[in-house]
Parts: C-alpha cells; sequence; structure tokens
C-alpha cells in the first residue's frame, strides 16, 4: 500500500481522462451530493486552498456556492490538474481558480496564507499523511476552518457485506473496463480499508494542530466529513 501511494501522482495520471466519468458512474452521482453537504460547512472567505483538488470538481462547486473569493487548488498529478484546467476555462472561472502542481507533503505555500481549505478524496491517497495536516495547518490563518471529505467503512454488518461486494468486485472491474487500468480501481477499495475511520482521522487532525475537530457520517458511514479549526 505505502508503494502504490508513493506513486500515486502516476497512478491518477493514467487514469485522469477516465476520472470524472467513472466518479459519477462508480458512485450513481451520490458524490455531488456529498460535495454539497461538505461546501454547506464553509462560511464564505476569500482565499480557499483546495488540496488534492484532481479535475476540480470540488473548486468549482464551492465557487458554485459562493464560499470562496479566489480558490487555489494543488494537486500532485499534472494530468488530473490538465483535465481541471479545461474545465475551469470551459466555465470561465480562470480568474478566480488557479491550480498548481504541488506535494502537500511539502508546499511551496506561504505560512498563513488561507482562509479556508479543503480536500475532497484526497487524504486517503497522502505517502505521508501527517505531515500532509501540518503542511495544511502551517499555510492556514488563524480562525480559519477545515473541511476534509473521505470514503470511510461502513459500521453496520448488512450494509458492509454489500459495500465489500460492490467495493472489492463490481467497482474494481468496471473500473479497468473503462479505464484500461488494472490497478488504479483495486487500490480503491485496499486505500479505504487501511485508512483512519471517524475517531481515528480526528486524533490525526489533532496531532496536526486543529482544534474544535468533528465528522458527520453521510450515506450509512460510506462517507465522512470532518472539519476542524486553527484556532
Ligand atoms: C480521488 S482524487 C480526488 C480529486 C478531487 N478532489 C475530487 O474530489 O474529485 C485524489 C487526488 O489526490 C491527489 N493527491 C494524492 N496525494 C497527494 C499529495 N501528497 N499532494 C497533492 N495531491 C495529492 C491525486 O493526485 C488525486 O488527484
Amino acid at each position: 500500500m505505502q508503494e502504490e501511494k508513493k506513486n500515486i501522482g502516476n497512478l491518477f495520471d493514467r487514469i485522469a481522462k477516465h476520472y470524472d466519468l467513472l466518479n459519477h458512474l462508480l458512485s450513481f452521482n451520490i458524490d455531488k451530493l456529498w460535495r454539497k453537504k461538505a461546501i454547506k460547512r464553509l462560511t464564505p472567505c476569500d482565499e480557499l486552498l483546495d488540496v488534492a483538488t484532481g479535475t476540480g470538481d470540488f473548486a468549482l462547486e464551492i465557487l458554485k456556492q459562493d464560499k470562496a473569493a479566489h480558490i487555489t487548488g494543488i494537486d500532485l498529478s499534472k494530468e488530473m490538474l490538465a483535465v481541471g484546467k479545461e474545465k475551469i476555462k470551459k466555465a470561465q472561472e480562470e480568474k478566480r481558480i488557479q491550480l498548481q502542481q504541488e506535494d502537500c507533503a511539502s508546499l511551496s505555500l506561504a505560512d498563513e496564507s488561507f482562509d479556508a481549505l479543503t480536500c475532497a478524496f484526497g487524504v486517503r491517497n497522502f505517502a505521508f499523511l501527517d505531515k500532509g495536516l501540518s503542511e495544511m495547518y502551517r499555510v492556514l490563518k488563524p480562525k480559519s476552518k477545515i473541511i476534509i471529505l473521505e470514503f470511510s467503512y461502513p459500521k453496520n454488518f448488512l450494509i458492509k457485506a454489500v459495500y465489500n461486494f460492490y467495493f472489492t468486485s463490481v467497482l474494481p472491474l468496471v473500473g479497468k473496463i473503462i479505464s484500461k487500468d488494472r490497478q488504479a480501481y483495486s487500490y480503491l477499495p485496499k486505500s479505504v480499508k487501511n485508512f483512519p475511520q471517524r475517531e481515528d482521522f480526528l486524533q490525526h487532525l489533532q496531532k496536526a494542530g486543529f482544534r474544535n475537530t468533528g465528522f458527520q457520517s453521510l450515506t450509512f458511514g460510506i462517507c465522512t466529513i470532518y472539519y476542524g479549526e486553527k484556532i
């Protein structure tokens, strides 16, 4: 798993062109609802940093909900960013969203330069989770919010059985057929299973310095919104 994470930029480079289609298809579009719910927790701000912005869906939705005047989106994958840049151009939002290639484990951004920070389905992929979270903390101004959206493992026995079947059998197969990449979509269930869940993830947020942390479970716990503040 750790080896795969070290090459995570490559993995997303390979699937970038199919990412949006597969994302919405495989989640039956529920991901759009999850994103909207997470963004509702933000209060409007000037400068927002969207970490692991990928193809820019989360950043574009933040603008739609008028939650930021300007967004900087960073991601490891050049190809994901290239797809994102096209979408931002099409939406005529180039002045309000600026994308740059960065590793969250060592951001080139200045201390205390953002009023809010978001990260959707990104932290699970970090090769160095705690380093990434402390970098997020460093670039935020005091009294700023962090909102993280991430897959999680359902608790209910029945839901877990359905989820396991879908995530380990259906999803890797459909992902492989469409993206033609065998590894990418078998990585997804493994990465969710191995990632700290709910209270355990809050401990990582607190270790990085965040306070007033909490989480909200969505859709039987398949997805979780985590939140906190740099006070
Ligand atoms: C599942 S995608 C999520 C993209 C987007 N936020 C969304 O909601 O669709 C995960 C993204 O995390 C990025 N990523 C993984 N590790 C990263 C790191 N250390 N720094 C920056 N981005 C990273 C990947 O390149 C990929 O684009």
